[in-house]
């Protein structure tokens, strides 16, 4: 890896259309345009994780009566692996516990053990699953519903 510091920035409109490339890259599902920039006009929570000017990734957070809920989070193809998912999924909840939030919510596919591996290791539990919850490649896909106590959590 690079000595150039890897840095959280906030999400800004001007950068936008390079992520959404980044992450159809990344994955076989990913955010919109309009998604994100539905998130910016609604003021949720955009983390950019940068080395200098190199977008890595990026998550959505919305916040709200004491409860955040992660939206969507990826990491660069070419860039997974090395930690920077960790990094970005605690600087996620570092601002929500910032924000008062007592709980932290997600969805994650539930052929996606590599995220739900992820989640589980920051302390992320399985509370339920919503059938039929995702398009996929062949049918939909159920998602795994997970939640957070950032009160007992030691992110
Ligand atoms: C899920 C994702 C964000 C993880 O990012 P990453 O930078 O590769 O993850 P990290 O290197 O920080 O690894 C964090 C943990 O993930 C798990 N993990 C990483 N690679 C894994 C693999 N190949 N298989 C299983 N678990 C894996 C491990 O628990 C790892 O912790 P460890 O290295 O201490 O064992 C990334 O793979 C991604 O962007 N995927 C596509 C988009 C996506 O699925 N987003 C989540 C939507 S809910």
């Amino acid at each position: 890896m690079s000595a150039v510091e890897i840095l959280v920035k906030p999400l800004m409109r001007h950068r936008v259309s390079e992520l959404v490339a980044l992450e159809h890259a990344a994955t076989d599902f990913p955010w919109t345009l309009k998604m994100y920039e539905d998130s910016l006009d609604a003021d949720y929570w955009g983390g950019v994780l940068c080395r200098g000017q190199q977008l890595l990734g990026a998550a959505v957070v919305s916040s709200g009566a004491g409860e955040s809920h992660l939206l969507n989070m990826f990491i660069a193809i070419e860039q997974q692996g090395q930690g920077l998912g960790r990094l970005l999924l605690t600087t996620a909840c570092q601002h929500a516990r910032h924000v008062d939030a007592a709980k932290m919510f997600l969805e994650v596919r539930v052929g996606n053990g590599r995220a739900i591996t992820l989640y589980e290791s920051v302390g992320f539990r399985q509370i339920g699953v919503r059938k039929d919850y995702y398009p996929g490649l062949l049918g939909r896909e159920d998602a795994v519903c997970m939640a957070l106590n950032l009160m007992q959590a030691g992110v």
